[in-house]
């Protein structure tokens, strides 16, 4: 996901100068790649994004806030780490933003929910704005509870996305058509039919309504889809155990 942000960064020229922190990545071309903070000489940069797996940041914590900066801003994308687990492993004065990004962000079309902690000021707001503009849409919450549901939402949507272009093909394939027309037609169906949602003032349901003839093929198919234990039955669940999860995070 770092590596997502870091590509939209580059591609938008928002930023100009990283430094990208990890312990098994070689080279980056254009960026300066070390493999742990002590191998950042001077002082730190002013805005350090985290973008380890959560189990990481016990790990990652402590050595940064021997070093952080007083005025520095701290933006998390971590799944399920809190506000307040931050305030208690970089200190309370530590201005942190907590988010969730989302992969499309690679090509410009993530989608971010903020969440500010006590200590951000409106230059905070406004570097993490830029920086997550630059890859997509962004939006601010107050109420940090709802990043849990959040994380379940647009942080892991895009492999639910991806799995429905797996499973159109599979099922394309189990109609009788060749592998390669099979995955042509899922991938173009799913992604046109989201960008026409994205590009259209109709609401999803009226695009479906609109698509959908009584008797007709696509009504065969709903039926099945809309049954009581169809897809937005199993979503539901998938939501909710994602959820589950996150709040499973947060907790240890
Ligand atoms: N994947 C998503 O769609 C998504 C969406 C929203 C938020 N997130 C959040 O983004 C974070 C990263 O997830 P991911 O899926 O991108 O995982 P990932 O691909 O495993 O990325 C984690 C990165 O951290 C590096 N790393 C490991 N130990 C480190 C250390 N001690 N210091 C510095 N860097 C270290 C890893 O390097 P090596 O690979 O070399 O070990 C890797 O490049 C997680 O906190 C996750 O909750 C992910």
């Amino acid at each position: 996901m770092g590596g997502s942000l870091l590509k939209g960064w580059r591609e938008s020229g928002v930023v100009d100068r990283a430094i990208v922190v990890d312990p098994a990545l070689p080279s980056l071309p254009g960026t300066t790649v070390v493999a742990s903070l002590a191998e950042v000489a001077g002082d730190l940069p002013k805005t350090i994004l985290l973008a380890v797996k959560p189990q990481m940041l016990d790990a990652v914590l402590p050595g940064l806030k021997e070093r952080l900066p007083a005025d520095a801003l701290v933006i998390s994308i971590a799944a399920g780490k809190t506000l307040a687990y931050f305030a208690d492993r970089l200190g309370a004065s530590a201005a942190v933003v907590r988010t969730m990004p989302n992969t499309p962000a690679a090509i410009g079309r993530g989608i971010t929910v903020c969440c500010a902690g006590a200590k951000v000021d409106e230059a905070g707001r406004a570097t993490t704005d830029s920086l997550l503009s630059a890859v997509g849409e962004v939006t601010w919450t107050a109420d940090e509870s709802l990043m849990h549901a959040v994380t379940a939402v647009s942080g892991s949507g895009p492999a639910y996305v991806f799995l429905l272009i797996e499973a159109l093909q599979a099922a394309a394939e189990a109609a009788g058509l060749p592998a390669d027309l099979a995955a042509r037609l899922a991938r173009e169906t799913v992604t046109g039919s989201g960008e026409l949602a994205r590009l259209s003032p109709d609401a999803p349901a009226k695009l479906r309504a609109d698509v959908t003839s009584p008797g007709g093929t696509t009504a065969a198919a709903l039926a099945v889809l809309m049954a009581d234990d169809g897809l937005p039955a199993l979503m539901k669940r998938a939501v909710a155990a994602a959820t589950a999860r996150s709040e499973e995070l947060a907790k240890g």
